[in-house]
C-alpha cells in the first residue's frame, strides 16, 4: 500500500550497486550473478519510492548504483524525486567477489570533469552534487580550479554542491568546507556526515550548521551494522540493551531506534537508509512512524564512544 510522502528517510544506493561494501556482515557462499543483483537494485527503488522515499544518495565509486538509479529514474515522471551523487571515487573491482581493490580516489579536476559528464544525465533530477569523502590528505578543499569549477556548475545548474565526511577528523573538514567562499558566496550548503549513537561528534557543530541554513544528510546511521547485538563488540553490551529495551517499548527494531535517533537529536534534513534487501527497508522505514521521548534521547546521548575509539574500529572492518 502506498505510504505518505516519507520526510525523513533517504535512501543510500551503495549496497545495492556493489556486491561487496564495508560491514560487519559474514561473507555469502552463493555464487554472485551480475543480472539479478541488478534487478534486485531496481525492486529496492521501485519498492521504497513505493513507500514514500524521494531523496536518493548514489556516486559512480558504488559500482553500478548511479547507472540503475539512470536506468530507474527516466522510467519516473515525478518531479518530486530529488538525487545526490558525489565524485571523486571511481569503481574499480569490476563486481568480483575477491577483488582487492575496490576504488580508487582521484581528487582532480580531469575526474571531477570526467564523472559529471557521466552524472549530470540524472539533471533536473540531481539536485546535489558532492565531493565524495573530502579530506585535507586529498587537497581538494584548497584546490582553486576545483572550487571554481564547482562554483561554475552550481550557478550553471541550479545545483546544492555538497562534501561527504569520513574519519576522525570530519568536524575539521566540515568546518574548513563551511568556510570557504567563491565570489564571496559560501560555495557548500550539503554536508554527508557520519552520525550514529556511538559517534555523536556532529553533535557539536550542528548549531553552525543550522544557523547557515545548510542541509545535513547522515549516513552510517546504523554504525555500519555495528547497532545490532553483537559479541564481537561486548564494549557495546549497555548500548544494545538499551536498544532493545526501546525496540520492545516503540514496536520497531533496534535500527528503527537507532535511525530515530540521528532524527530526534540533531536537525537534520536526511538520514540515508542503506537498505539492500526488501525486508531492511521496510525496518528502517519504520523510523518515520514514531518520535523517541525526551528521556530516551537523553539516555542514548550517553552511548557515545570517542571519534578516536570508533574510527579506529571502522578502520578494521572489512569488506563483505
Ligand atoms: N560518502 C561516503 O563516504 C559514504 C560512506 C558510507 C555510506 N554512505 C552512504 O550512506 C548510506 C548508508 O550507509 P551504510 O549502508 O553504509 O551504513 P549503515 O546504515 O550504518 O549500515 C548498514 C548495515 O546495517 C545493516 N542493516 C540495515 N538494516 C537492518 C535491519 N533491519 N536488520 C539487520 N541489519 C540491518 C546492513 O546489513 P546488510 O549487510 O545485511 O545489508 C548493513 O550491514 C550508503 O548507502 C551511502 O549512500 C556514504
Amino acid at each position: 500500500m502506498k505510504k505518505s510522502t516519507i520526510k525523513n528517510i533517504g535512501l543510500g544506493t551503495a549496497a545495492i550497486g556493489r556486491p561487496q561494501y564495508i560491514n560487519i556482515r559474514q561473507e555469502s557462499s552463493s555464487e554472485f550473478s551480475l543480472e539479478a543483483f541488478r534487478q534486485k537494485g531496481l525492486v529496492i527503488l521501485d519498492e521504497a519510492y513505493l513507500q514514500g522515499v524521494r531523496y536518493f544518495d548514489t556516486a559512480p565509486g558504488y559500482g553500478m548504483a548511479e547507472q540503475l538509479l539512470m536506468d530507474w529514474v527516466t522510467k519516473k515522471d515525478d518531479e518530486t524525486i530529488e538525487i545526490a551523487t558525489k565524485w571523486g571515487y571511481t569503481y574499480v573491482a569490476n563486481f568480483a567477489p575477491n577483488a582487492i581493490q575496490h576504488e580508487v580516489k582521484e581528487h582532480s579536476l580531469k575526474k571531477l570533469n570526467e564523472q559529471w559528464e557521466e552524472s549530470k544525465v540524472l539533471l533536473p533530477l540531481l539536485t546535489t552534487y558532492q565531493i565524495h569523502s573530502a579530506t585535507f590528505e586529498s587537497g581538494v578543499l584548497v584546490n582553486e580550479l576545483i572550487l571554481n569549477r564547482l562554483a561554475e556548475l552550481k550557478i550553471k545548474h541550479g545545483l546544492l554542491i555538497g562534501i561527504s565526511t569520513t574519519g576522525v577528523n570530519q568536524m575539521e573538514v566540515l568546518k574548513k568546507a563551511l568556510d570557504i567562499k567563491i565570489n564571496e558566496e559560501s560555495l557548500f550548503d550539503v554536508f554527508q556526515v557520519t552520525y550514529n549513537i556511538f559517534d555523536q561528534s556532529l553533535a557539536t557543530v550542528v548549531g553552525i550548521i543550522a544557523k547557515q541554513n545548510k542541509r545535513l544528510v547522515i549516513k552510517e546511521a546504523l554504525a555500519n551494522g555495528r547497532v545490532f547485538p553483537n559479541e564481537k563488540y561486548p564494549h557495546y553490551a549497555a548500548a544494545y540493551k538499551k536498544l532493545e529495551e526501546l525496540a520492545i517499548t516503540y514496536n520497531v527494531g533496534l535500527d528503527a531506534i537507532a535511525l530515530r535517533f540521528c532524527m530526534d537529536s540533531i536537525p537534520v534534513f536526511k538520514v540515508l537508509s542503506g537498505a539492500a534487501n526488501e525486508q531492511h527497508l521496510s525496518d528502517n522505514l519504520k523510523t518515520e512512524d514514531f518520535k523517541l521521548k525526551e528521556e530516551d534521547i537523553l539516555f542514548l546521548k550517553k552511548l557515545a564512544v570517542s571519534p578516536d575509539f570508533y574510527w579506529d574500529e571502522r578502520k578494521r572492518l572489512g569488506w563483505n
